[in-house]
């Protein structure tokens, strides 16, 4: 994942820049939230992971690893998740970065979710490949829509906050091809790389997904019927 941060000098528009690359798997993130990572347990018989949050959030003794995220996080004006598409998901370390990272009452509380998350103002992508293509990830497609499938990461990268920009996908790309066709799928993923960067200097042109605010719900947090 990257971590974007910078605003052009005189301008509005935010302007891509230097970022800080976070390599889940290159720094062996353990995607399991477990009791052991926490030093001052609340709670010595029963593991409640969202009040061992709060808990360490409020003593600023998070465990480093989740510390450095967070704060990367709270520096940065925008996020890019990088994954491919594993069994019509993310792969589980991404789910389990987001179990930990998303710290309960620091990041998310009561009060502050959605509009008033503490991601607000922050943008958020998802850039994802697949091997199927792109016809089959359609809504009518064979393996399903990937947007609907990748809905739940998107959604609670807006629970905390976050501007949802729509999805950068690639399809087709798969590994064990004969020399000829692995030699055309490199070719034309180099022209994706170049079509992906050359839209990614234009980030802020990206729509964003749109979502519901909290005053479009009733008490009961159905939709009303005229928003
Ligand atoms: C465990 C696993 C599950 C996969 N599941 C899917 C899937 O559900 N749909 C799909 O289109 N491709 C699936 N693939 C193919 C990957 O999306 C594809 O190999 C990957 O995007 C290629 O990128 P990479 O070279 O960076 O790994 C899967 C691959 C693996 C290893």
């Amino acid at each position: 994942m990257q971590l974007l941060r910078g605003q052009a000098a005189g301008s509005s528009r935010p302007r891509l820049a230097v970022g800080t690359l976070l390599d889940l798997y290159g720094e062996d993130f353990d995607p399991r939230e477990g009791r052991w990572h926490y030093a001052l347990s609340k709670d010595a018989d029963r593991f409640d992971p969202m009040q061992e949050h709060r808990h360490h959030w409020e003593r600023q003794q998070l465990p480093a690893d989740i510390a450095r995220h967070v704060n990367l996080l709270l520096q940065a004006d925008a996020l890019v998740l990088h994954f491919p598409f594993w069994w019509l998901s993310a792969p589980a370390i991404l789910k389990g970065w987001m179990d930990r990272v998303f710290v309960y009452g620091g990041l998310y509380k009561s009060g502050m979710r959605h509009e008033n998350g503490a991601m607000r103002g922050k943008r958020a992508l998802l850039v994802a490949t697949a091997g199927s293509s792109m016809q089959a990830c359609a809504p009518d497609g064979r393996d399903g829509d990937m947007r609907l499938m990748l809905w739940p990461l998107m959604n609670a990268l807006h629970y905390i906050g976050f501007d949802v920009l729509e999805l950068y996908l690639t399809h087709g790309v798969r590994g064990g091809l004969a020399a000829d066709t692995a030699k055309q799928q490199d070719d034309r993923l180099a022209q994706q790389v170049l079509k992906y960067q050359a839209k990614l200097a234009h980030w802020e042109e990206w729509p964003s997904v749109p979502f519901n605010r909290n005053e479009d719900f009733t008490d009961g947090k159905t939709l009303l019927e005229d928003p």
